[in-house]
């Protein structure tokens, strides 16, 4: 069976891309990265495209001057010199307007570092704790000319921990992200998802996410990730083990017997 062709847009570190290369390395994966454009010249992402030796390529946005349709012409025009049949976005920096959708009608969507509809936009992360979240997480969605506005494909939960920071936050969502992106190409690609008229039409019993019902699209993170482990820590627990216990008494017994056998042979060495 032929694979999806993507192209998958950047505009930076690329770790969200990374996972879709890591991916597509598997011959099972029913996706195939065909491009990979960056709107940045020495975004980072270019470097793991070219290790990956995938075609790369630069579509700078300041040489157009402000002309944005033109811009988004040239970058549509690229990826169809690719055949590309489903458009990426991974941290693409650029607001896409309806010039590039009308040419991949229902092809594109996005990866979203908040629980889609909160939190569009930027610094997602800073204000879910700002806002005394308890919950936060990733979201694939449709793209539509409205910023992170498109119906969401499917979503990934974390739970927000008391001593989180921005940082501990990021890392742990970006984790889920790079689960979740894989996931829904592999969906597209063999039809469990289809996006038609900007609509999502989920195939039931195919799905990697389980049934249809959107919020039971909230993949709760498995309990070891998302708690801290609540075990005593190691001397309050360790003597529960009997391997651990039998070896404390091994160790012991051999102490004793050295000291005994030393005394012997001091008294030994003095009374002869
Ligand atoms: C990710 O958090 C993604 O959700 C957002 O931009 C970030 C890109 O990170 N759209 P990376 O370049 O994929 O590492």
């Amino acid at each position: 069976m032929s694979k999806l062709k993507l192209a998958v847009l950047i505009s930076g570190r690329g770790s969200n891309l990374q996972a879709l290369i890591d991916a597509c390395a598997n011959p099972s994966f029913p996706a195939e990265i065909a491009v990979v454009v960056s709107n940045i010249p020495h975004a980072a992402g270019l470097e793991r495209a070219a290790a990956a030796r995938i075609p790369a390529m630069i579509c700078d946005h300041t040489y157009f001057k402000g002309d944005k349709p033109g811009f988004e012409n040239a970058l549509a025009t690229i990826l169809e010199q690719h055949g590309t049949e489903l458009v990426c976005l991974a941290g693409f920096m650029r607001i896409i307007s309806s010039v590039f959708l009308n040419r991949f009608k229902d092809k594109v969507i996005n990866i979203h570092p908040s629980l889609l509809p909160a939190y569009k936009g930027l610094d997602t992360h800073a204000r879910a704790l700002a806002a005394g979240e308890t919950t936060h997480g990733c979201s694939v969605h449709v793209v539509t000319a409205g910023m992170d506005e498109g119906p969401v494909i499917a979503q990934r939960a974390v739970a927000i921990l008391p001593d989180d920071t921005v940082e501990t936050l990021t890392e742990r969502v970006l984790v889920q992200e790079h689960i979740l992106y894989p996931d829904v190409v592999a969906d597209i690609a063999t039809g469990a998802v289809v996006i038609r008229q900007g609509q999502i039409e989920r195939a039931a019993g195919l799905l990697h996410h389980g049934n249809t019902e959107i919020e039971s699209f909230l993949i709760p993170e498995s309990p070891v990730d998302q708690h801290h482990d609540s075990r005593p820590s190691a001397p309050d627990y360790a003597f529960e083990d009997p391997r651990v216990m039998w070896d404390a008494f091994a160790k012991a017994f051999f102490m004793a017997g050295g000291l005994i056998a030393t005394v012997l042979a001091l008294l030994a060495i003095f009374l002869v």
